[in-house]
C-alpha cells in the first residue's frame, strides 16, 4: 500500500489513527472487514467502507472532510466556523499546523481523576495534508485526543498498574460497579482490578492461583479463592452484577470461559481482556463479536491485547461492534 495521502475531493469515509504500536494489526483488521484501504500515513489509515470504529484504532475519524485552504487564518476559521475544540493529529507542516493551533481557542487536556465520566462537548480532530489541503473530522470516535485516556495515578494502594486498564474500561462503560453489587474477578492476582472494584465500594469474589496483595485484602471487601477460574461454576458465585477478567489464556480458551460467564448471567455486565500473541489475526477477537452486546476495543492502556464489553447499555461506542 502506497503511503502516500488521499487526492482531494475523495476523502475517506473514516480514518483510523492506529493503536501506537498495533498498525500491523489494524491492517489486518481493515482487510477482515472488507474496508478499502485508500491510503495510510503513518499511523493514520484512511478508508472507504468503514462500519465505524476498528478495535485497533485507538481513535476513528467517523466524518471526514478535506478542505483546500490559503492561509493559516482560513485554516483556522474553517475549523473555528465548525466547532470550538480540535486535536492536532501532525504528520507533515509542523511548524504551519501550529501556527493554526494558535488561532484556535485554547483547550486543556488534564489527566482524569478517576471515577469520573468522560468529556461530553465534542473533540475535533484535524491535520494538515500539505501546505494547502486540510483533512478534519468534527466527528470521532473518542473524546480524548488519538483515544489516549490519562489518569491522576494512585502510586501507593494498587498492587500494580493493571488498575489503570479497569478505569479506563469504566471510565469508557460510563458506569461502574458500587455499593451494594458484587463483581467477580477472574485471574485476578495480585489484585489491581478487585482493588479497583472494592475502592468503588463493591464486593468481590476474585479467583486465581496465585495469592492477592496483604493491602487488597486489606479493604475488608475481596474474597479470595486460589484455584483455576476454568473450573469455577456460577452456582459457586451466585448472583454477580460485574463480571471481570484480566486471566492470562488464549483467546480460544478465553471465549469460551466468556460464553459460559455470557450465559450464565445474562444481565451481568463483562469486561474481559483478550491477550493476543504472535502475528496479527482478527479471528482470534472478531469470534468475540458474536456474542450478542458484544463490543471490542484497545483501550490506551491495553499492550497487545483488546477488551471486550458486554455491557447491559450497550458498552462503549468508542469501540468496534460486531
Ligand atoms: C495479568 S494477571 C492479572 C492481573 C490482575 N488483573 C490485577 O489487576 O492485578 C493474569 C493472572 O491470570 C492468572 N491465571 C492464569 N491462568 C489462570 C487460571 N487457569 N486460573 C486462575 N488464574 C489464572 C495468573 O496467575 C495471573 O495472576
Amino acid at each position: 500500500m502506497a503511503d502516500a495521502l488521499p487526492t482531494i475531493g475523495a476523502p475517506p469515509d473514516a480514518v483510523y489513527v492506529a493503536a501506537p504500536g498495533y498498525a500491523a494489526d489494524l491492517e489486518a483488521e481493515i482487510v477482515a472487514r472488507g474496508e478499502r484501504l485508500l491510503a495510510r500515513h503513518a499511523d493514520l489509515f484512511f478508508v472507504q467502507g468503514s462500519p465505524g470504529p476498528a478495535a485497533w484504532a485507538q481513535n476513528t475519524w467517523l466524518r471526514p472532510e478535506a478542505l483546500a485552504v490559503t492561509s493559516i487564518g482560513e485554516a483556522a476559521r474553517a475549523l473555528r466556523a465548525r466547532q470550538r475544540n480540535w486535536h492536532l493529529h501532525a504528520l507533515v507542516q509542523h511548524r504551519r499546523a501550529q501556527l493554526v493551533v494558535d488561532k484556535l481557542p485554547p483547550i486543556r487536556f488534564r489527566p482524569l481523576s478517576f471515577p469520573t465520566d468522560p468529556p461530553v462537548a465534542p473533540l475535533g480532530a484535524w491535520t494538515l495534508l500539505d501546505r494547502d489541503h486540510l483533512l478534519l473530522s468534527t466527528e470521532c470516535s473518542s473524546p480524548f485526543p488519538d483515544g489516549q485516556v490519562p489518569f491522576v495515578e494512585d502510586r501507593v494502594q494498587p498492587p500494580n498498574r493493571a488498575y489503570l486498564k479497569l478505569w479506563e474500561a469504566l471510565t469508557l462503560a460510563r458506569g461502574r460497579p458500587g455499593p451494594g453489587t458484587r463483581c467477580l474477578d477472574l485471574g485476578a492476582a495480585p489484585g489491581g482490578w478487585s482493588w479497583v472494584c472494592a475502592s468503588l465500594g463493591a464486593e468481590v469474589v476474585s479467583i486465581d492461583r496465585a495469592a492477592l496483595a496483604p493491602q487488597v485484602l486489606a479493604t475488608g471487601r475481596v474474597a479470595h479463592r486460589c484455584g483455576d477460574a476454568f473450573g469455577l461454576g456460577a452456582e459457586q458465585v451466585g448472583e454477580v452484577q460485574w463480571i471481570l477478567s484480566d486471566l492470562a489464556a488464549y483467546p480460544a480458551r478465553l471465549l469460551e470461559l466468556a460464553r459460559y460467564w455470557a450465559d450464565a448471567r445474562p444481565k451481568a455486565n463483562m469486561i474481559f481482556t483478550i491477550k493476543l500473541q504472535g502475528p496479527p489475526d482478527p479471528e482470534a477477537y472478531r469470534a468475540f463479536l458474536a456474542i450478542p452486546g458484544s463490543r471490542v476495543m484497545h483501550l490506551s492502556h491495553n499492550k497487545h491485547e483488546l477488551t471486550w464489553f458486554r455491557l447491559k447499555d450497550g458498552g462503549p461506542s468508542e469501540a468496534a461492534c460486531g
